[in-house]
């Protein structure tokens, strides 16, 4: 039975992974969700698994040592799932630091506590002996890789070569996990996966965004002339993956997480309106942001044939699934552009503590 930090649990992937796992596993004793609640963290994710008695949320930051050493004391975890992160492209370009601090010394500061709890012998620098069975896995991301021409692939052989704020923090946390294991032996997994799409996501992102402006007949922002090319996985399919590697994933090693489902982004716009039956001439093309990767395309050769995962989802079932599951949940939608949904932490955890 696994004990499971997950960090970023109130986030997109985080919140669709506490989901898969508390759903498809019996293997889960407890699982803690670490998570500071940044405007990307939205604990209406997660009304659906408050009343499992398996479940317990922090509110706090990855990079408060002393917080995240007590979780270890108390839980007494065995696995490390860590997707709390600075996510946003655009908002790395306004605040590298934040970025910086976050996603680098924010894993360090994990990596750290893993290390103190696990290793048998914490005092000895020289032993590479760690507790049975225990786990610290990076979740990151293609971008670490840079940008593609029209042709190849990225595989976990492909040089690192990020190009923004946000995808050099990612890689800079990869070569802290990649060290963790080289120095000290630790159990580690890194994960990169292209974009993903799917319920619960932060509506700055591409997907929901031309969901809601185009729902409220609002005009639909593309970048330049939209022909920046990603390679699309539907986040349940990543949180398989991501629960395939914790379960069979090689120690040390690197496993890229792909759709195979290459979509320019004006492609998805227009399909988008398609399906909502909206005018094209709700595209605006504005003006693109620097450093824009032309072309992201991940092969998933080793997670398929080394692991036996591959993605469930098409990419035509999977954004028919997602569009509507918008149109669903409008009101989710709207709590989040009006900012309401900070409101929920007060009254669903503060007022409770009040006597
Ligand atoms: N969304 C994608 O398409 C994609 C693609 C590749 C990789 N990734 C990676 O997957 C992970 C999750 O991405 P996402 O899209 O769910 O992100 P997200 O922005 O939706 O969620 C991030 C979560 O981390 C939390 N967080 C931020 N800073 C924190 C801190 N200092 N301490 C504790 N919690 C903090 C936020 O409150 C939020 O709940 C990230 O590491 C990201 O780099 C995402």
């Amino acid at each position: 039975m696994k004990r499971v930090l997950v960090t970023g649990g109130a986030g997109f992937i985080g919140s669709n992974f506490v989901h898969y796992l508390l759903g498809h596993t019996d293997g889960v004793e407890c699982l803690v969700n670490l998570d500071a609640l940044t405007y990307a963290g939205n604990l209406e994710n997660l009304t659906a698994v408050e009343s499992d008695t398996r479940y317990h949320f922090v509110k706090g930051d990855i990079r408060d040592q002393k917080l995240v050493d007590n979780l270890f004391c108390e839980h007494n975890f065995d696995t490390v799932v860590h997707f709390a992160a600075e996510s946003h492209v655009d908002r790395s370009i306004e605040e590298p630091e934040l970025f910086l601090t976050t996603n680098i010394v924010g894993t360090q500061t994990l990596l750290d506590a893993a290390k103190r709890h696990w290793k048998i012998d914490p005092e000895d620098k020289y032993s590479r002996e760690y507790c049975e069975g225990v786990k610290y896995l990076q979740v990151s991301t293609d971008e670490v890789y840079g940008a593609l021409g029209a042709t190849g692939m990225f595989t976990e052989k492909t040089p690192l070569q990020p190009n923004s704020p946000y995808s050099s923090s990612k890689a800079g946390a990869d070569l802290i996990v990649r060290a963790y294991h080289e120095t000290y032996g630790m159990p580690v997994n890194i994960t990169r996966c292209s974009n993903n799409y799917g319920p619960y996501q932060f509506p700055e992102k591409l997907i929901p965004l031309m969901i809601h402006n185009a729902c409220n007949d609002k005009s639909l922002p593309v970048y330049g002339d939209g022909m920046q090319i990603r390679d699309w996985l539907h986040v349940s399919d990543h949180c398989a993956a991501i629960a395939t590697v914790l379960e069979k994933g090689k120690v040390g090693e690197v496993y890229n997480i792909g759709g195979n489902n290459e979509k320019a982004n004006i492609e998805i716009v227009r399909l988008i309106l398609q399906e909502l039956g909206k005018p094209e001439s709700l595209i605006t093309h504005v003006k693109d942001r620097p450093g824009h990767d032309r072309r992201y395309a991940i092969d998933n050769t080793k997670i398929t044939t080394e692991l036996g995962w591959a993605p469930a989802y098409t990419f035509e079932q999977g954004i028919h699934e997602t569009i509507q599951w918008y149109l669903n949940h409008m009101e989710w939608v709207e709590r989040i552009t009006s900012g309401d949904y900070q409101k929920y932490y007060r009254d669903m955890y503060q007022k409770a503590q009040q006597p």
